[in-house]
């Protein structure tokens, strides 16, 4: 998937809106200084979260290394999802997030997001220090979506592109994700390909780490659509741990929670709203799944937490043995 720095260079001014699509990763060494700066980024102001005013090229991107997506608060399908994933990231990427990695959630509805209510949202994800969210004049923003070729995709903020950018402001490497691809390989991407500083040092992320994900479609499902909020096993995230979930709450109930938490919570299901206090009132996102998905899922749960049981309890076995 790489390709060489020259052949992304030729067309100047409408180079990065080919790069960033067509160079998944930029080799280091061939960069020599961004051909994107001052000139090509609009130095438009927008308003952080905590209500400072920043230059956009100048405060925000300039020299930095970067994470950038566009979000709306009240977006109820994938940017919850997003949002998750990326906090992953910032997870994984440990002592980088924030000194030298910053993450940037731009609002691509400036009306409604107020700093107050990206406050709000970020509580809501816990969102940790290295993360700041903008909002700003909608014309500006998206002038700057389209600078990072991305198309604002027409009236609607719902219809708003999901892609997220790593980039590197200094060395001009800009690299496009999507919100479903393993965080632990956007990790790694951020703190080696996009930072000699960060390659190997002190890191203990490695590309065997990334790269052993489970390849059984249901598993696939659930790493992407699922793990950025849940485990089965390993404790509550920004959901609540599904180990045994089964076992706790109908078939039915799962199935149509799975597919439709949205529409659960909006009826007032005595259940789903009971949950929601314990994990700051995130509400599940809906992730339109169909009927089918839904189902290799719950079975896909109800295995591997099986294994995990079975596991806890070879374990107790052995130590029992011992005495
Ligand atoms: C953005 C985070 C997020 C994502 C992604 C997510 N969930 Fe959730 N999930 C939650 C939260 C938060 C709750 C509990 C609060 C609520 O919505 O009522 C929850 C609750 C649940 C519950 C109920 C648990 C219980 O104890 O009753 C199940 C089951 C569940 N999720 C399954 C899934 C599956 C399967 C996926 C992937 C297809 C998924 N979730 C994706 C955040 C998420």
């Amino acid at each position: 998937m790489k390709r060489v720095w020259p052949s992304c260079s030729t067309h100047l001014a409408r180079a990065l809106l080919a790069a960033i699509s067509v160079c998944l990763l930029w080799p280091i060494t061939a960069v020599a200084q961004s051909p994107w700066g001052r000139d090509y980024w609009p130095n438009v102001t927008l308003t952080t979260h905590d209500d400072r005013q920043v230059k956009f090229y100048d405060d925000v991107l300039r020299g930095k290394i970067v994470v950038v997506n566009f979000i709306f608060t009240n977006c109820g399908d994938v940017c919850p999802l997003d949002t998750a994933q990326l906090k992953r990231v910032q997870e994984l990427i440990g002592d980088h997030a924030g000194r030298d990695v910053t993450f940037y959630s731009i609002s691509i509805d400036p009306e409604n997001d107020t700093p107050e209510a990206m406050r709000a949202f970020m509580k809501k994800f816990d969102i940790k220090a290295g993360w700041t969210f903008l909002t700003g004049r909608q014309d500006d923003i998206t002038l700057i979506q389209r600078k990072f070729g991305l198309e604002p995709a027409g009236e609607k903020p719902t219809a708003h592109s999901t892609t997220i950018i790593l980039a590197n402001e200094a060395t001009g490497q800009y690299v496009k994700r999507s919100p479903y691809d393993n965080p632990q390989m956007l990790a790694n991407v951020l703190t080696g390909q996009l930072n000699p500083k960060g390659r190997g040092s002190g890191s203990r992320l490695s590309y065997a780490d990334a790269v052993a994900v489970a390849t059984d479609e249901s598993a696939q499902m659930f790493r992407t659509r699922c793990a950025t909020c849940h485990t089965i096993g390993g404790g509550d995230g920004l959901g609540p741990d599904l180990l045994m979930v089964s076992s706790r709450r109908s078939p039915e109930w799962l199935a149509r929670f799975i597919r439709e938490p949205d529409k659960m919570l909006a009826v007032k299901d005595e259940t789903a709203m009971a949950m929601l206090p314990n994990f700051r009132n995130l509400a599940m996102p809906n992730l339109k799944l169909s009927e089918q998905n839904v189902a290799d899922l719950m079975a896909f749960i109800d295995v591997e937490s099986r294994k995990t049981m079975e596991a806890r309890a070879a374990a107790q076995h052995g130590e029992h043995h011992h005495h």
